[in-house]
């Protein structure tokens, strides 16, 4: 039985989404897919409006526009207007579309709006979302999952189900879309944007890119998604509740034809980050930083992956490039990263705690109270074509739980000291498989000692 939400069961009914009508004007424009993502300016602060960005997809040009109310109000007694940007995809038919994206601001922290988007050459059905809390003791509640594809996405039924339910604030999906977007001159992108339309459209969406996003330098992924900051959604990082979330790419150590100098400017900015959220000032108040990639440092499948081995790039650095390019696991062991998210390998797996290829649980009778060094968690079942994984048969000692049903991860960042995992089997209808609490007393590098 799933104790899933674990706190403020008030939350759910808050965050319910009640069943808006449908729109009985024709579809002039096509509008084939629309996803908010976060709130690009503001949410790195409490006490500021939060925003968000609605983006969409049509094939001709058109003005940007989002009409939009207060669940129970006027509808669309508000309105904003964005920029459509010209995206050709670089396949043979060198198919053009344009990319609308519409920020709405000043939205009032935990009210549900409802929207929709185009211009007055045709408009989108209507969709609802609730504006993110930005309170500091909001326990957000995630989904978090990678590896999910336009074909056999077998987890996203009961995805779609449970976030129009209202049963999660925000969704992270951690690399590896549609496999592939660019694929059929970017159709398979197209259809996979509209699959994802019936969660995207009313949570956030955020994301970091997988291998399967790389065909034309990543063009496919830095177009159509639109995360914070300056990269093209390539890395970025915001707070929601008490946590400091870090996306990132895995892709940079192993696509250098696309720039070897992506890898050190990406590791600059990631140290830069770290530095400031571990500023006392701000690790008070969110004290919990959370990261999540494409490719895990450690797994136990057997397809030879980089995980697989000792000397993991993304763990370990690469040594043939000039100079050497720094991996990531001292880094994030030294800001005291908490816990690690990750997918790639078509399977789900938790660690204990680990560095340096050794465990440092907490004690021998609570691995996840106070531990030594940050919680991995490989969560890349979520359903492609690829099906998956398989695992190799002696794991290390680090492995301490792995399944391979297709599935999916909740996480909740329910307070300063406590965070709470499980793992959804959707083989075994919606079983929860696996479960832990995080618990810290202290954050940061002296939590380790
Ligand atoms: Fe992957």
């Amino acid at each position: 039985m799933s104790t899933w939400p674990v706190v403020s069961l008030s939350q759910l009914s808050d965050g319910y989404i009640s069943p808006v009508a449908r729109s009985k004007a024709p579809l002039f424009c096509s509008v084939i897919s629309i996803y908010i993502t976060i709130p690009i300016i503001g949410l790195f602060f409490t006490g500021v409006p939060g925003s968000m960005v609605v983006t969409w997809t049509t094939f001709n040009k058109t003005e940007s526009k989002v009409e939009y109310g207060l669940l129970g109000g006027r509808l669309f007694d508000m309105s904003a207007k964005g920029d459509a940007a010209l995206f050709v995809d670089s396949g043979e038919e060198m198919r053009k579309m344009y990319i609308h994206r519409v920020t709405l601001t000043d939205l009032k922290p935990t009210a549900t709006y409802v929207y929709h988007c185009g211009s007055e050459e045709g408009w989108s059905d209507m969709f609802s979302f609730t504006a993110l809390n930005d309170s500091t003791s909001f326990s957000p509640r995630f989904a978090v999952y990678g590896d999910m594809g336009n074909e056999n996405p077998q987890s996203l039924a009961r995805l779609q189900k449970e976030t129009q339910l209202g049963m999660y604030d925000v969704i992270l999906h951690v690399g590896d879309f549609a496999y592939d977007m660019h694929e059929d001159n970017a159709r398979v992108g197209d259809e996979f944007m509209r699959q994802i339309q019936s969660i995207a459209a009313y949570v956030p969406y955020m994301t970091c890119p997988g291998n399967h996003e790389s065909t034309y330098n990543f063009s496919n992924y830095r177009n159509r998604f639109s995360m914070p900051g300056q990269t093209e959604s390539l890395w970025y990082s915001w707070n929601l509740g008490s946590a400091h979330i870090i996306s990132l790419s895995t892709e940079v150590y192993f696509y250098l034809e696309f720039g070897q100098e992506l890898l050190f400017k990406q590791y600059e900015w990631l140290k830069k980050d770290l530095e400031e959220a571990n500023k006392p000032e701000n690790r008070a108040v969110r004290p919990w930083i959370i990261t999540m990639g494409h490719r895990p440092m450690y797994c136990s499948d057997d397809d030879q992956d980089d995980c697989t081995k000792f000397d993991s790039y993304v763990r370990l650095g690469l040594n043939d490039t000039k100079p050497p390019a720094p991996g990531l696991e001292d880094l994030f062991y030294h800001y005291g990263v908490d816990v690690e998210l990750w997918a790639h390998e078509h399977t789900y797996e938790r660690l204990w705690p680990v560095y340096g290829d050794k465990v440092y649980n907490g004690s021998k009778e609570q691995p996840y109270v106070n531990p030594k060094a940050p919680v991995h968690i490989i969560t890349g079942s979520a359903g492609c074509r690829e099906k998956t994984d398989r695992f190799n048969p002696n794991p290390k000692e680090w492995s301490a739980f792995r399944s391979t049903d297709y599935g999916y991860t909740r996480m909740q960042v329910v307070n300063a000291t406590h965070l709470y995992l499980e793992q959804v089997s959707d083989d075994q209808y919606g079983k929860v498989i696996d479960s832990i609490w995080v618990v810290k007393e202290k954050h940061g590098f002296s939590a380790w000692f």
